[in-house]
């Protein structure tokens, strides 16, 4: 093979594996080993999040602005529409809790659960 085709396609690679750099530390900086983003399920990082933050308005037979978020199906439903992130961020809608907003740590949990596919875990 042609010298200058190899080295074209050694510098080609080089380029195309250094775009991309998936590192929950460097995306999110200030998460940096106080927060446990590697471990996030369903039950173990979800459920309690929203039992101690957001059932006590959103169960039961009339709960606020007509959304659960006491089972598995209501919580991904509210996350696949997009509406759960935008209100732990306050994006169009009121900031959740109304309180206060959750800990950057928490609310990264809540994302990166949705990322890897909102399980059932
Ligand atoms: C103190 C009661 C209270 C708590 C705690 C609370 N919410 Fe809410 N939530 C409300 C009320 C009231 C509304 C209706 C607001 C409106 O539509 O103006 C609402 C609306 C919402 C909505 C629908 C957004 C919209 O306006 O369409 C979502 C999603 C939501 N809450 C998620 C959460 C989450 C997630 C938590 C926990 C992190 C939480 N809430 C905690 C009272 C609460």
């Amino acid at each position: 093979m042609n010298r200058y085709i190899l080295f074209l396609i050694i510098i080609i690679v080089i380029f195309l594996a250094s775009c991309y750099y998936d590192n929950v530390e460097a995306l999110y900086p200030s998460l940096a080993s106080t927060c446990d983003t590697t471990n996030v399920t369903f039950s173990g990082t979800i459920v309690p999040i929203l039992s101690s933050n957001c059932t006590s308005c959103h169960s039961g037979g009339a709960p606020s602005g007509s959304i659960t978020l006491t089972s598995y199906a209501n919580v991904q439903t509210i996350a696949a529409s997009g509406m759960l992130m935008n209100s732990l961020k306050g994006t169009g809608v009121p900031a959740m809790p109304l309180s206060g907003s959750l800990s950057a740590c928490k609310i990264s949990q809540v994302q990166i659960w949705i990322k890897n596919g909102m399980l059932n875990n």
